[in-house]
């Protein structure tokens, strides 16, 4: 069996099922895909509440999400989880969006009903839950600075904090440009969120870093060995807490600097955690796999 299925194998159930005990109802679809940490996390739920399941991966072009799902449906998945660059996309092939997906302006999470093609956010809400987690307090009572915001990371995480309320919002892009969109996003949510957007080299920006309580590393940097941080440690204080979205490595430049200053660090893995768990529970209600999954990338 491929690691990695295409479009093409979408076709059959024994082009997908052949020599498995189990048969194909989940996936991740991405392009890339190979590298998903997703059936790391969902087969050992799957198999710990003892559902008749596998979860694959699924490498899609863009502009054919559509007909993955026709097909999926066809073949009688459950559901999907989308990563990069289907995660707009995904919205608009979907029949019906939960409203907080649509405000987030993407779909991490879609369920094969029998009447709808049902798309979700897990990125949004997971995120509430692994800052609670990581640091025992909820995100709505924190300031928070958003380096990186201009991705689709950061786009979902920047709206997600404007839906919880926070008092105040800062959002820092390299291309500053690339911020208009959020912020026109953020502007039409009618926030009550003071929002402040501010490229890397603004003067105020250190100023700014030292008036949150959260700063959260929405960027790619910090991935590849070599990478400087994403922030200079002047922007850096003792008693901010931070987190950075990569889980790997699991000390990035970031968390390191913030380590030196006293600050609590936490990396990705909760977020990757909590947005499996609650996709998870889309599928099948009442379940609970938390500490499976959390066993399952522990291992
Ligand atoms: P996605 O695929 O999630 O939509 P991406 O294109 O990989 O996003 O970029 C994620 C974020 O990392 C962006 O905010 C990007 O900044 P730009 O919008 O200016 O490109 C940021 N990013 C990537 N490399 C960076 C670097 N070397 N310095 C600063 N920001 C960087």
């Amino acid at each position: 069996m491929p690691d990695v299925f295409t479009l093409n194998d979408l076709i059959s159930r024994e082009r997908l099922d052949a020599g498995e005990d189990k048969p194909a109802k989940l996936a991740v679809i991405g392009h890339p895909v190979a590298h998903s940490a997703s059936p790391r996390l969902q087969q050992p739920a799957l198999d710990a509440v003892g559902i008749d399941a596998r979860y694959i991966r699924v490498e899609i072009e863009p502009g054919h999400l559509r007909d993955a799902f026709d097909r999926m449906r066809a073949l009688g998945f459950i559901g999907c989880n989308v990563t990069v660059p289907h995660k707009f996309e995904a919205l608009e092939a979907c029949s019906e969006v939960h409203p907080e997906a649509r405000s987030l302006g993407a779909v991490n999470t879609v369920r094969f009903d029998a009447d709808h093609t049902r798309g979700f956010n897990t990125d949004g809400p997971g995120f509430v839950r692994a800052i609670d987690d990581e640091f025992g307090q909820p995100l709505s009572t924190m300031k928070v600075l958003i380096a990186g915001a201009g991705g689709g990371a950061g786009q979902a995480i920047a709206t997600q904090c404007a839906l919880q309320g926070i008092e105040k919002l800062v959002i820092v892009n390299r291309t500053v440009d690339k911020l208009e969109p959020l912020l026109n996003r953020l502007v039409a949510l009618g926030p009550t969120t003071e929002i402040i957007a501010l490229s890397f080299d603004d003067p105020l920006l250190a100023m700014e870093a030292h008036s949150v309580d959260l700063i959260v590393n929405t960027s790619s940097l910090g991935l590849k060995k070599g990478d400087a941080s994403i922030l200079p440690s002047s922007c850096l204080k003792a008693g901010h807490l931070i987190y950075d979205t990569i889980y790997q490595p699991a000390v990035t430049p970031l968390i390191s600097s913030g380590q030196s200053m006293n600050c609590r660090t936490a990396n990705g893995l909760s977020l990757l955690i909590h947005q499996g768990v609650l996709a998870f529970q889309h599928w099948f209600p009442q379940t609970d796999p938390l500490s499976i999954m959390r066993q399952a990338m522990a291992d």
